[in-house]
């Protein structure tokens, strides 16, 4: 099973971006954990800033089983990325790191949401690790 993960703006400085909503813990640093502890998925990870980057990431993700999208900022504001989602016959979970229901007001709309198969928020880190088991146990 190929499962992609894709995370959106401010994600590459997880570690040291607001570590009281966040955590310490560095990205990579996790998706190697992901990776170690998973052996028998094929874990790949993309991260950009650029919201046209996310959309033509996407686009080619035709070929994996499932895809993990952390759109971050741009959750709250995308069309463009709802719309890639539509694009791909691919099943798209929606995940976040912080409980968006519990922060500002325009965290609580998700353009995503509608579009995904699911969503998983609020676990920290963990939010992914439930992301890959949903896609993969039964
Ligand atoms: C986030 C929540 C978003 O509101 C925020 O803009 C992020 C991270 C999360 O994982 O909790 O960058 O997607």
């Amino acid at each position: 099973m190929k499962i992609h993960i894709i995370n959106g703006p401010n994600l590459n400085v997880l570690g040291k971006r607001e570590p009281e909503i966040y955590g310490y813990t560095n990205f990579k640093d996790y998706f190697t954990e992901l990776q170690f502890k998973y052996k028998n998925i094929e874990l790949s990870y993309f991260q950009s800033n650029i919201e046209g980057e996310l959309i033509s990431e996407l686009q080619e993700c035709d070929d994996v089983d499932g895809v993990i999208l952390n759109a971050a900022a741009y959750t709250h504001n995308s069309i463009g990325i709802a719309d890639a989602i539509k694009t791909i016959s691919t099943p798209v979970i929606e995940v976040h790191i912080s409980n968006t229901h519990q922060r500002e007001d325009f965290r609580k709309h998700s353009f995503i949401t509608p579009v995904a198969l699911g969503c998983i928020l609020g676990f920290g880190l963990k939010s992914y690790e439930l992301a890959i088991k949903s896609f993969t146990d039964d």
